[in-house]
């Protein structure tokens, strides 16, 4: 599908459920936080993937807390959507719900924002075609998108400049 023009926010949306099961659980009987990672994860690159129609790859995370615990035999549900695109990457925002099927009680347990970057044929970041915004909230998200980059960005580097100092100073011992 061509979409040089852009996106729809509500054609990237996403939402996925699942049982948690005893095998997905610690001892306490609460959702492993690997596993909602690997979900957030999951429905995040679906809704890239609705955006860009290319191949996506996973590099980076904001900062992930777990608010309330999921129990076994509650559902989690994930939405996620597109908040907005830049060059060859998209930002995509997940929330995270508890959903307990016997009282039908939702309450939010996480959210995140994840950035992919579209890949082409040879395995190089590739232009991802800009997400429209259409009502306030995505209006907001979309606005505040750019002073997320700009704060992962510079905390990025910020991050590699001292590993890579760290890793010369073990080389150079
Ligand atoms: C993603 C990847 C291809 C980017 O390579 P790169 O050499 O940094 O490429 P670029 O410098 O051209 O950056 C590509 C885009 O990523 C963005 N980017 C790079 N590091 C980022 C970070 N830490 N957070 C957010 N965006 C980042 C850049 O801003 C750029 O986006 P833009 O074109 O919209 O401005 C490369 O880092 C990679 O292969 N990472 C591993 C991905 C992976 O395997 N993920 C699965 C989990 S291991």
């Amino acid at each position: 599908m061509e979409k040089a023009r852009g996106g729809m926010v509500s054609e990237s949306q996403v939402e996925m459920v699942e049982v948690v099961l005893p095998n997905d659980a610690n001892p306490l009987g609460n959702i492993l936080g690997g596993k909602v990672m690997h979900l957030i994860d999951m429905a995040g690159a679906i809704a890239a993937h609705r955006h860009t129609r290319s191949v996506v790859v996973t590099v980076s995370v904001d900062n992930l807390d777990f608010v309330h615990p999921i129990r076994v035999g509650q559902l989690i549900i994930l939405c996620a959507h597109v908040t907005r695109a830049f060059h060859t990457s998209i930002e995509v925002g997940v929330k995270v719900y508890r959903e307990d099927f016997l009282t039908g009680e939702r309450r939010q347990t996480s959210s995140a924002f994840v950035t992919y970057v579209a890949l082409d044929e040879q395995g190089r970041p590739t232009k991802v075609p800009p997400v429209v915004p259409r009502t306030a909230e995505e209006k907001q998200e979309y606005r505040e998108a750019l002073a997320r980059r700009r704060y992962r960005l510079a905390a990025a580097a910020r991050a590699h400049r001292r590993y890579f100092e760290k890793q010369k100073k073990e080389t150079n011992q």
